[in-house]
């Protein structure tokens, strides 16, 4: 929509911050214009209000027009070449892993000559876990940060951080970050300054100076690590007041009711984006917005910041893609990816949080009705948006999924979730599992998981029993969660020691700062020397390293595994199959696992519902070929096995 006095205003502010009508700055006041009336309107939304709210909209107008002028050339023709390729990251040829930057190799300074050994495996997309300066002991894993422009000395210095990206970009992989959107460290400048009575500063958090509001909005928000940090309160001795602290203690969540705060944010994610960041990962963004007699969660308010974020970095930097890392219920999750007006205009890519939690359901219960019945709110994704598809990251397993899915698999879903908690904490007496109960809340019970991919799919104890078989079962455990999260569609992202079948790692016990945290058990600190092992064939290591490498390869050479909202569940004929066909034009890809410990029949029926008329078909994965038989005969998948069954007319 057009907006004439808008319109002057911007031109107005163009020509006085020095842009030319011309070249890339042309570029730039068209999108401007574009996207203008929406900001505009976003921004109104949440603080028409407020006395500042148009000196700081000028503010905020400023910023994005600084933020343009501080892209260098390389990321200007980067922008366009992502803008000439579409919704670039739906590709079938972008594969990541996630990693501790100290944990994996020491520096950022070290991470160059670590790109190869990446490379080799697939990975193109790297998500490099925060290295902002965030205080030792106190950092939450980086995401307390006390200063969003410096690099925490442990890592090196921005300069490092920029010869990275550098190499990177050379390399044509992809950089990821996070920016921690909904709180800073108590240390933080505006932190430090709130706590010396500095009213501007104060208005940047939430303040209280008794406990009349603290304990009406603590009734209706749910705690977030309940065994550590009871409470959504900390009372700050310095300031002589509560403050929110939503995670940790040393957590303070940002005021953004408050216009400074948002354009402060934004400033710092344009800075991100000119440091060449591809895909900025937005920590937490449920939480951005909160409101007394609410969960403060998943509000309508947090998602107006996210849409104006987008909007804004489209104008400013229009190469960097959003990542929402909001871990919510499905019904949720898919308001991220923005609605009505917004659809596929809000976040760009989310984790699908939910399919990888019913990835290791099935994985303990056999069956996977549960997940089949998530789907209907799965397949609900928006054309042009994408998930990050993963079986572990550096957070734990919330079993987070509507009571109603377990239900409707015929489950009741109190004792579901009980099960599922002994199995991988592994104190059920059917369990393989080594894993841990993550922030037990004892008011409700609800527990999360921690534990690495390899221990929870049982290598842990297969190993200390010093089993074959049952080293060969986990290790087909290990493989089957991979292959299905990197063949269901979105941006498959590897855990940094998965690759090469790193068990727990329980370091973290000796380590200041970490022993109240069980998430370190699956955060290993990695030795190159176990790493060497993935080139010797009979290890556990080459198995696993290049079980992974053929996945990515394989998925890498299937352009039909790209996600073009282009996936179809099979109708569920064997409980213990997850099934669905990737299709593009006249490709197919039957992609089936079976997460049970006896062999699975599926009728070759399977393959003729949608009515493909599929004779023959070529296993990727089993290396054969295989025909399709008569109704009253079966394909077999072997125990925790899969297959990836190509359409073919030869
Ligand atoms: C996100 C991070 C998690 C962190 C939390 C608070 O969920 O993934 O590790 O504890 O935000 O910043």
């Amino acid at each position: 929509m057009y907006n004439f006095t808008l319109h002057q205003r911007i031109t107005r502010i163009c020509q006085q911050q020095g842009l030319l009508l011309s070249g890339d700055d042309l570029g730039f006041y068209t999108r401007l214009s574009a996207n203008a009336t929406a900001i505009e309107s976003l921004y109104r939304s949440l603080y028409s209000n407020h006395l500042m709210a148009d000196a700081l909209f000028e503010q905020l107008l400023i910023t994005l027009i600084r933020g343009h002028q501080q892209r260098n050339k390389e990321l200007r023709a980067r922008d366009i070449t992502k803008a000439n390729k579409g919704q670039w990251f739906l590709s079938n040829e972008i594969c990541g892993m996630s990693l501790y930057v100290d944990r994996f190799c020491g520096t950022l300074k070290d991470l160059p000559a670590r790109l190869p050994y990446l490379e080799s495996l697939g990975v193109n997309f790297l998500h490099v876990m925060p290295i902002f300066e965030s205080p030792a002991g106190e950092s939450d894993g980086g995401y307390a940060v006390s200063d969003f422009r410096k690099v925490d000395s442990r890592f090196g210095t921005i300069d490092d951080l920029r010869a990275v990206q550098k190499n990177m970009q050379e390399k044509d992989m992809y950089l990821m970050l996070d920016i921690v959107l909904n709180h800073t460290s108590h240390h933080h400048e505006w932190a430090v300054k709130a706590k010396n009575g500095d009213p501007v500063y104060q208005e940047y958090f939430y303040m209280y100076d008794d406990r009349s509001i603290p304990d009406q909005l603590d009734a209706t928000m749910p705690e977030i690590f309940p065994e550590t940090a009871p409470g959504s309160f900390t009372w700050n001795k310095e300031s002589r007041k509560w403050v929110m602290t939503v995670f940790h203690n040393y957590q303070w969540d940002l005021n953004y009711t408050n216009p400074s705060v948002l354009v402060d944010m934004l400033d710092n994610i344009l800075f991100y984006a000119n440091l060449g960041v591809d895909i900025l990962r937005i920590d937490a963004p449920a939480f951005i917005w909160k409101q007394l007699g609410t969960t403060c969660q998943n509000l309508p308010e947090a998602h107006t910041i996210l849409r104006l974020i987008r909007q804004c970095v489209e104008v400013a930097t229009p190469g960097m893609a959003l990542l929402g890392e909001a871990i919510v219920a499905p019904k949720e999750i898919m308001k991220y990816f923005g609605t009505d007006l917004y659809t596929a205009k809000e976040c760009d890519v989310a984790y699908n949080a939910t399919q990888m939690a019913l990835q290791w359901d099935a994985l303990a219960t056999g069956d996977t009705r549960i997940m089949l019945a998530a789907q209907h709110n799965l397949l609900q994704k928006p054309f042009g948006c994408t998930w990050i598809s993963y079986t572990r990251c550096h957070d734990d397993i919330g079993l987070g999924y509507d009571d109603s899915m377990i239900a409707a698999a015929g489950f009741n879903a109190y004792e579901h979730r009980k099960f599922l908690k002994e199995y991988y904490s592994g104190v059920h007496p059917s369990s393989s599992a080594t894993g841990a109960l993550f922030s037990v809340n004892p008011k409700t019970q609800d527990a999360r998981i921690s534990g690495s991919l390899a221990s929870l799919c049982g290598l842990e104890k297969a190993i200390a029993s010093g089993n074959e078989k049952s080293i060969e079962t986990a290790a087909k455990k290990i493989l089957l969660m991979q292959a299905q999260s990197i063949f269901i569609g979105g941006i498959p992202m590897l855990f940094y020691g998965d690759e090469a079948a790193y068990t727990n790692d329980y370091s973290y016990l000796t380590e200041e700062g970490k022993t109240y945290d069980n998430r370190w058990m699956h955060r290993p600190v990695i030795d190159w020397k176990k790493n060497e092992k993935t080139k010797e064939q009979g290890t556990i290591e080459h198995l696993i390293f290049s079980g992974t490498q053929k996945l990515l390869k394989l998925r890498k050479q299937l352009p039909v595994t790209g996600d073009y909202k282009n996936i179809h569940w099979i109708t569920p004929h064997n409980i213990h199959v997850a099934g669905f066909i990737r299709s593009m034009d006249q490709d197919h890809l039957y992609c089936l696992f079976n997460y049970s410990d006896k062999a699975a029949y599926l009728t070759w029926y399977a393959f003729k519902e949608q009515g493909f008329g599929v004779t023959n078909l070529y296993d990727h994965w089993n290396d054969q070929r295989l025909s399709v038989g008569a109704d009253y005969e079966y394909l077999i998948i072997e125990p925790y096995s899969f297959c990836l069954l190509e359409a073919i007319s030869y």
